[in-house]
C-alpha cells in the first residue's frame, strides 16, 4: 500500500472512531491548553516519518484535548455540528483541492458556488440576483459587507474611497446597537472607520435595538450613515425589530447591514419567519454556514444587495489571471481559497427545503425543552423570552452561576458558556447542533440539577 492510500484509511478509521465516540466522551476536553503544549512541543523534526504515522500520533496526542463540538450536548458560545452531507463533501473539498478563487481555475467549485448561493438567497428570504461571498466566517462577512457599506456611502458623498482612501474623505457615521456582536466593531477597525465612529444606540431588555432612539441618534447628526441591525443576539437570540428599523434608517439614506451569524436562518421555518419581517430590505447580510446549517468550519456568506458595491471592492483585473464572468474572487477578500461550495451544496441538497426547515424547528424546540426543563429547577433562572436557539440562564448570585457552569463542565456531560448579561453572571445555552436529541437535552437537565444541588 503506498504512504497517501495507508494514510487516508488510518485518517478514515480515526475519524469513524471519533464520531462513534463522541455520546460517550466528556463533551468539556480533558486536557486544557498547557497539556496540549506539553504533549505536542517537540522540536522540529529533522527526519521524515510516514504519513500514516504522523496522522495515528496526532490523533492519539490531541484526542484528550478535542470539544465534543459536533455531539449533541455542546451548547457553548454559538457553535453548530457538522451534518453527515457536509462533512462528506468537505472530505471531498480537501481531497480535490481546489482552488476557488477564479472560474478557470477551478469550474466545478465555482458553479457549486453560484447555485448554493441562489438556493441560499431563496431559504434565507434575500433579494435574487445579490452578490453572495463565500468568506471563512461572520466575522469576514461583516468584514466584507461593510467594506461594500464604506465604498456606497461615501460614493453618494461623492468621495471614491478605493481611489483616495480614507484620508481626507468625509466621516462616516456606523450606527450600533448596544447588544451588536464585537465582529461589527472589529470589522469598523480594520476598515479604517475607527471605534470613534461607533454611535451606540440602546437596546431592550432582550437586547433589540430599540427604534426611538435609533431615530433619535440618527437625527442627532447627518452625513455618510451605515446601520448595524441585528438577527439573533448571542444572549437572548431576539431579532432588532426591522420594520420599524430600517424604513428609519431609509430616511437618512443610511446603509442597512444585518448581522445575522445564526438568526438569519429562523428564515428558514415558517415558525420563526416573522422574526425577520422586512430583513429582505436592508443592503447587506452577514451569515455563517458553518453555525445553524451545520457544515464544517470555515464557512460564512456576505451577502450584498447591488453587486456593483462587491465589485467596486473586491474587483481586480491583473493580467495574468485568466478572467471569467463574476469570479468568485472578486466577491470576497481572499485570492486562492478553499471550494467552501461544496459542502454547503451537499448539504442543501441533503437536507432539502423541508429538512432545512425541520432543522431550524428542531433547534427551536431543543431549545425550548432546555428553558421548561432548567426554570423549575430550585434557584434557577431562565432570563430570556426563547424565541430562537439561545436559552440565558443564572443559578442565583454570581458566584453560585459560575460556579454551577463550572461544576457542569468538569460534570462532562454538556457544556454551557459563561457571559454577563445586565451585569450579571450568566450561563448561555445555544442550541446549534443537528445531532441534539431530546434524550442529550434530558441528560442536559440531569446533569445541570446536578451541578445545582452539589
Ligand atoms: C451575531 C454574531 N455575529 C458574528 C459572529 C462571528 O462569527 P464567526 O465566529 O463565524 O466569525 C458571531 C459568532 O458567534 C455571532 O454570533
Amino acid at each position: 500500500m503506498d504512504d497517501r492510500t495507508a494514510a487516508l484509511r488510518r485518517a478514515h478509521e480515526l475519524a469513524q472512531g471519533f464520531l462513534d465516540g463522541l455520546n460517550d466522551r466528556p463533551v468539556w476536553p480533558r486536557a486544557a491548553y498547557g497539556d496540549m503544549l506539553a504533549a505536542l512541543d517537540t522540536p522540529l523534526p529533522e527526519n521524515p516519518t510516514p504519513a500514516e504515522d504522523v496522522v495515528g500520533e496526532l490523533a492519539e496526542q490531541v484526542d484528550d484535548g478535542l470539544v465534543a463540538i459536533p455531539g449533541g450536548r455542546f451548547f457553548g458560545f454559538v457553535n453548530g455540528a457538522t451534518h453527515p452531507a457536509a462533512l462528506a463533501a468537505d472530505w471531498l473539498t480537501s481531497t480535490w483541492d481546489q482552488n476557488a478563487g477564479l472560474a478557470s481555475m477551478s469550474p466545478a467549485a465555482a458553479a457549486a458556488e453560484t447555485v448554493a448561493g441562489r438556493w441560499l438567497l431563496e431559504l434565507l428570504g434575500l433579494p435574487a440576483g445579490s452578490s453572495v461571498g463565500f468568506v471563512t466566517g461572520g466575522m469576514m462577512a461583516n468584514f466584507s459587507c461593510l467594506a461594500s457599506a464604506r465604498h456606497s456611502v461615501l460614493a453618494a458623498a461623492g468621495w471614491d474611497v478605493a481611489e483616495h482612501g480614507l484620508a481626507g474623505a468625509p466621516p462616516v457615521r456606523v450606527v450600533v446597537g448596544e447588544h451588536r456582536h464585537d465582529t461589527i466593531d472589529r470589522a469598523a477597525r480594520l476598515l479604517g472607520l475607527g471605534s470613534r465612529s461607533l454611535l451606540t444606540v440602546p437596546a431592550d431588555g432582550q437586547g433589540r435595538i430599540r427604534p426611538d432612539a435609533l431615530a433619535e441618534t440618527l437625527d442627532g447628526g447627518s452625513g455618510p450613515t451605515i446601520v448595524c441591525l441585528q438577527a439573533g443576539e448571542v444572549h437572548t437570540g431576539d431579532f432588532d425589530p426591522f420594520t420599524e428599523t430600517i424604513p428609519i434608517a431609509r430616511r437618512h439614506d443610511a446603509w442597512v447591514h444585518v448581522d445575522g451569524a445564526f438568526g438569519l436562518w429562523a428564515a428558514a421555518s415558517p415558525a420563526t419567519r416573522h422574526l425577520l419581517a422586512g430583513v429582505a430590505d436592508a443592503d447587506s447580510w452577514a451569515t455563517d454556514a458553518h453555525k445553524t446549517l451545520n457544515v464544517p468550519y470555515d464557512s460564512g456568506l456576505a451577502i450584498v444587495r447591488d453587486k456593483a458595491d462587491v465589485q467596486a471592492v473586491f474587483g481586480v483585473r491583473a493580467d495574468y489571471l485568466i478572467a471569467a464572468v463574476e469570479d468568485p474572487l472578486e466577491r470576497t477578500p481572499e485570492f486562492s481559497r478553499r471550494a467552501r461550495g461544496f459542502p454547503i451544496l451537499a448539504v442543501l441538497r441533503s437536507l432539502g427545503r423541508s429538512g432545512v426547515e425541520e432543522l431550524v424547528a428542531r433547534l427551536c424546540a431543543r431549545a425550548t425543552q432546555m428553558a421548561e426543563g432548567i426554570a423549575p429547577i430550585l434557584g434557577a433562572e431562565v432570563l430570556n423570552d426563547v424565541v430562537f436557539t439561545q436559552v440565558l440562564t443564572a443559578f442565583g448570585d454570581d458566584d453560585t452561576t459560575r460556579a454551577v457552569g463550572q461544576r457542569l463542565l468538569a460534570d462532562g456531560t454538556a457544556v454551557f458558556t459563561p457571559s454577563v448579561w445586565a451585569g450579571r453572571a450568566v450561563q448561555r445555552c445555544s442550541v446549534s447542533s443537528w445531532a441534539t436529541t431530546r434524550e442529550d437535552v434530558e441528560k442536559t437537565l440531569t446533569a445541570v440539577r446536578r451541578a445545582v444541588s452539589a
